[in-house]
């Protein structure tokens, strides 16, 4: 009988010290940005019902959540408004004294070394819910980057460190460029929600940010999920306007497109781990069926092993803590 020759892949699995010197992705607190909600009003600690572990804060109370983001290390966050009053062309996503205007300063104020991060949009702010301004019953690009551009300037103006446009207009980063380097914000940079899939897993961040669509939905400016060369378009797009980094969202589904978009640009890449994969693992590990500590380690794994440098998650928290244990 001839012999057997094959390879020994096991010899490196042997004991826990091996596995860990050969590992090839490893997570760290500086990974991650987490996402926070604002409310207007006062002494307001809201849990949203279908991402549990995630609440909406007034600013009086903000320093709750920020105090345990820095004690654990993770250095940003990024910030999301829910407006008292809203309209049809989302005057409160740029007024001076808008909920975002008002956390972000305040944030600065008593934490000034930690990265505040804005997302600029109107879904948030206008009556209808969609990304931009209507007109005859759809979103109308070049009068919505007028306004999402105003946005930016204000909350570049209330001391954010980076903008993150999430409206997906053509054009967005070159006009949000241009109108920060006019209002003297040259250095602040932009990382753009280049490629955005119209994706049924942002459900439950409508219910936590208060921004559903009253009406149709965002398919004419989101992207379709079946699609990967029209990523490569947005993304280049994106690139050429001036975008400093790329966000890829939802992450978990699209780890594909993190990959190619890693290996086709050059811009740290940044993928958003959005609501609905967040409440689809608490929720099976709240029925007992997935253990949630080594399924959620090994997600955001898989997000950085596919090409993310940072991933935008709303388990940063707890991540962090279990990577300390
Ligand atoms: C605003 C925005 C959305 C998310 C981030 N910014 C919602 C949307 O586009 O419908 C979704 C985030 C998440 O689901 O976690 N446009």
């Amino acid at each position: 009988m001839t012999e057997l020759t094959f390879d020994r892949h096991r010899r490196l699995r042997r004991t826990p010290t091996l596995r860990n010197m050969v590992k090839e992705t490893k997570l760290s607190a500086e990974d991650f940005i987490y996402p926070v909600f604002v409310v207007e009003g006062s002494n307001i600690k809201k849990e949203v019902s279908s991402m549990p572990g995630v609440y909406q804060y007034s600013i009086d109370r903000i320093h709750e959540e920020c105090d345990e983001i820095m004690a654990l290390g993770i250095p940003s966050i990024m910030v999301f408004g829910i407006p008292d009053q809203k309209d049809a062309v989302g005057t409160m996503a740029y007024h001076d004294h808008g909920i975002v205007q008002k956390a972000i300063r305040h944030i600065k104020e008593q934490y000034p070394e930690l990265i505040v991060i804005a997302d600029t949009c109107l879904c948030e702010y206008t009556d209808h819910g969609h990304c931009g301004i209507i007109h005859d019953g759809d979103v109308e690009n070049d009068e919505s980057l007028k306004v999402l551009t105003k946005t930016a300037v204000s909350q570049a103006e209330a001391g954010a460190d980076i903008i993150a446009p999430s409206n997906m207009m053509d054009g967005f980063v070159a006009a949000i460029r241009q109108g920060l380097d006019e209002a003297g914000f040259k250095d602040i940079p932009i990382m753009s929600y280049a490629v955005k899939y119209a994706s049924a897993f942002y459900g439950p961040f409508r219910e936590a940010a208060e921004g559903a669509p009253q009406f149709g939905d965002r398919k004419t400016y989101q992207m379709d999920p079946a699609n990967r060369l029209e990523a490569f378009r947005e993304a280049q797009s994106d690139v050429n306007e001036g975008a400093d980094f790329l966000i890829v969202k939802p992450a978990l589904s699209y780890l594909d497109i993190i990959r190619d978009v890693r290996n086709r640009f050059d811009l740290p890449v940044v993928a958003y781990n959005v609501s609905g994969e967040y409440a689809m693992i608490k929720a099976a590990c709240r029925n007992g069926w997935l253990d949630e500590q080594t399924v959620v380690l090994e997600k955001l794994t898989s997000m950085k092993r596919a090409g993310a440098d940072i991933i935008i998650t709303y388990h940063a928290k707890d991540a962090v803590r279990w990577m300390n244990e």
